[in-house]
């Protein structure tokens, strides 16, 4: 077993539903990533079960795996989306889905993506500052339109995750303190052009316990409170992405679970319920399938330097993050304990260390839990073309994202005149 429902052993074969890894790798090439369709569909579906009966939108964020197929396999199922630049507003636009279910977050939006944003007709921006309020102020004044705008609040939590993808913390970047906020929106009659509808607040990524996700709705709701008091009307309450994955040994919560905890925390409030899960719908549907190139034994260690590099998945460089990898065929005799590495100059390509299984030259090996910042934050350094991706839907195969070629990697650089 795996562990993974769609990903799972025939015999000695790892199969993406009905479909060998080892066929995709045989008619594709790799590395590749792979994807199930039925994965990320009932991963999307927990979270529309556990809301029913609640007034709710799920906004998918883009950023954690923005292949144009998955976006609309997301829009068939109802999902909005949560973006985080004209780009993704693009994607979005591309694959179907429905501005006026798409939320946009960050903190440096330019002046032209809110342009596009208000041209699309978006259901709120996240905005995090107050400079960046006035200049949405600007622009949708300039264009004659009325922004809807979300305040994300910096609740100061903990979310006990790692550094890089902890946001809620008042020494973060992100977010506006409550104080602050609760200022602004009472300042919105100076907003012309801005309509404050929602309140927003996003605490970190990967998290693996519902406490900090709790104590930042407590702090929500506390402002919210503040803010009808004063004759505010908030329409929507969004708390966010961040519910983490087991990629080893990690307990996050069920998808049930956390969503039954904030239904049950904001039971007494009529406010619409908004939610930015990412990781958690795609994470775990999608494999990275790369072929070992070499096995190289020294005194020290053994490598199996494989053709997927911390260009394809930089999670494992970036973060130290942990994925499993296991055989595709896994029948080989001779257990040994490898560092599993990429072609790329650095110590700090790998995709593992201390792996211990039996392999040989030539054979497959899946990389798992890479369907969320997988793909999306793969580059091309050492000038190497980006990974294919492929989606499985029961017995059938079919290429997302073509692999790219070297010509189209160079084709827009140009030499200086002689
Ligand atoms: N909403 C906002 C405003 C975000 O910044 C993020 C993620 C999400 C929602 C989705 O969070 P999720 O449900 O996926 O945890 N590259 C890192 C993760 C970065 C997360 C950035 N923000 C990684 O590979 O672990």
């Amino acid at each position: 077993m795996s562990g993974f429902p769609e990903f799972n052993y025939r015999g000695n074969e790892l199969f993406v539903e009905s479909v060998p890894l080892r066929k995709i790798a045989e008619t594709f090439g790799t590395p590749c990533y792979v994807y199930s369709r039925s994965a990320l569909t009932k991963a999307y579906q927990k979270f529309e079960t556990a809301f029913a009966g609640r007034d709710h939108l799920i906004c998918y964020a883009v950023k954690a795996n923005s292949n144009i197929a998955i976006l609309n396999l997301f829009a068939q199922l109802g999902s909005g989306f949560d973006i985080v630049s004209g780009g993704e507003l693009q994607r979005v636009l591309q694959a179907g889905g429905d501005p006026g279910k798409t939320v946009f977050s960050g903190v440096g939006k330019s002046r032209a993506e809110m342009q596009l944003a208000l041209n699309a007709d978006i259901l709120c921006f996240n905005v995090e500052s107050e400079a960046e309020l006035i200049t949405l102020n600007e622009v949708a004044q300039a264009m004659g339109k009325i922004a809807p705008v979300s305040l994300r609040v910096n609740p100061d939590v903990d979310a006990k995750t790692h550094p890089y993808i902890s946001t809620g913390l008042k020494e973060n970047k992100f977010g506006i303190p409550a104080s602050a906020a609760a200022s602004i929106y009472q300042s919105a009659h100076q907003y012309s052009n801005i309509r404050f509808t929602g309140l927003d607040c996003h605490i970190g990524s990967q998290l693996t316990e519902l406490g900090p996700f709790m104590q930042a709705g407590e702090k929500m709701l506390q402002l919210l409170n503040t803010l009808q008091s004063q004759g505010l009307e908030i329409e929507h309450l969004d708390l966010g992405g961040g519910l983490g994955i087991r990629y080893a040994h990690e307990t996050p919560p069920t998808i049930e679970n956390y969503v039954a905890s904030l239904c049950a925390g904001t039971q007494h409030i009529k406010q619409r319920l908004l939610i930015e899960p990412g990781r958690s719908l795609v994470g775990n549907s999608g494999i990275l399938l790369t072929r070992i190139e070499y096995l190289k034994h020294t005194s020290a260690r053994n490598f199996a330097i494989v053709d997927a590099a911390m260009n394809d998945l930089m999670r494992p460089a970036l973060y130290d993050a942990y994925h499993e990898i296991l055989p595709v065929i896994n029948n080989r005799a001779e257990l040994r304990k490898y560092q599993v590495v990429g072609p790329v100059c650095e110590t700090g390509d790998f995709l593992g260390h201390d792996r211990e299984f039996a392999v040989e030259t030539g054979d497959l090996l899946s990389v798992m839990s890479a369907g969320a910042y997988g793909m999306s934050m793969s580059s091309n350094y050492n000038t190497r073309p980006r990974a294919a991706e492929i989606m499985v839907d029961q017995d059938k195969t079919y290429v997302i994202r073509q692999r790219e070629t070297i010509d189209q990697l160079i084709a827009s650089e140009q030499t200086l005149p002689q």
